[in-house]
């Protein structure tokens, strides 16, 4: 399957309002009021979501943490427009997350690169840009950018195999930013990597997310990693999945790892842990 969402017509409308765009940066781009789902089964109802309430402001870095199986990947589909909720409203720009979707609003990055094998680097970066219609000179100036943005500047004629699971990775990022996106969705991109590439990756995404004022929501069961990135972590809670409690993460935005080992930062990541803990116990 492919990591990004790219298989509508090409918009021919321009619904870029990221920076630059002269739009209010502290506007709210995601706005879920009362949302829930129920997923209907052969075994029966699952009740995915339960009264969810979130606000995202545009460039924010947004994780939701939380024990398997309490909707942080449904949750985020519903803002991709892949699952229809029960019942609730969800905003993704002002729009509804099919229209966000069709004025493609975000890139979505897997927890598998799911790179095509038969494609070089710089082919699978171009593909939906291919899909929406860009002119060949468009699609090479784009793929350029955003190799270098994810530091792989020389790496375009590889192929996928040729490189480390963190390249690959970081190649699936550079394709869901490559259409300009305004919202970046990650659902756990870098669960399946050692801790060394794992820690080289979360900076890496800081600085691009510095540089790129993207908004992000990002999936994790890694407290650190969501300490370490977010400006507001998302703890939810299992059957059915709700917002146990949203923590603002205030650490700024010089963050180098060695943060990780002062005291703001131990004691925003204890109150995850503690929050993640009551969460649990809300379901006994
Ligand atoms: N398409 C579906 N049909 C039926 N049930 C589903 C479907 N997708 C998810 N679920 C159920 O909804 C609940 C939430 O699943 P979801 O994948 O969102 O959890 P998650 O928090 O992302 O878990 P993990 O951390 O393991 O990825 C689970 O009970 C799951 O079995
Ligand atoms: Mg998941």
């Amino acid at each position: 399957m492919a990591s990004v969402q790219f298989l509508d017509p090409p918009i021919t409308e321009n619904h870029y309002s990221g920076p630059g765009s002269g739009l209010d940066q502290s506007e709210c781009v995601i706005d879920i009021r009362n949302l829930s789902l129920v997923f209907e089964t052969n075994d029966g109802s699952v009740h995915a979501l339960s009264n969810i309430e979130l606000a995202i402001n545009r460039g924010e870095f947004v994780s939701f943490i939380g024990p398997s199986g309490c909707g942080k990947t449904t949750l985020m589909r519903v803002v991709a427009d892949l699952e229809t909720p029960t019942s609730g409203t969800v905003l993704v720009n002002g729009m509804t997350p099919k229209q966000a979707r069709i004025a493609r609003s975000y890139g979505y990055v897997f927890q598998a690169a799911a790179l095509f094998p038969w494609r070089t680097i710089e082919d699978n970066i171009a593909l939906p840009l291919e899909v929406m219609g860009y002119s060949r000179a468009d699609r090479q100036a784009r793929v350029e950018q955003n190799l270098e943005l994810v530091n792989l500047s020389g790496f375009g004629k590889k192929y996928p195999w040729q490189l480390s699971g963190g390249m690959q990775q970081r190649a699936s990022i550079a394709r869901a930013l490559s259409f300009d996106p305004q919202m970046l969705l990650m659902d756990e991109p870098f669960g399946a990597l050692d801790e060394i590439v794992r820690d080289h990756l979360n900076e890496q995404l800081l600085k691009l997310w510095a540089a790129t004022k993207k908004t992000v929501i990002f999936v994790t069961h890694s407290i650190p990693e969501a300490v370490f990135l977010s400006t507001k972590i998302v703890v939810m809670s299992p059957r059915p999945g709700r917002i146990h409690e949203i923590i603002d993460c205030d650490l700024g935005s010089e963050r180098p790892l060695e943060i990780r080992e002062t005291d703001a930062f131990l004691k925003i990541a204890q109150r995850v842990r503690e929050g993640l803990r009551l969460g649990h116990m809300d379901e006994v």
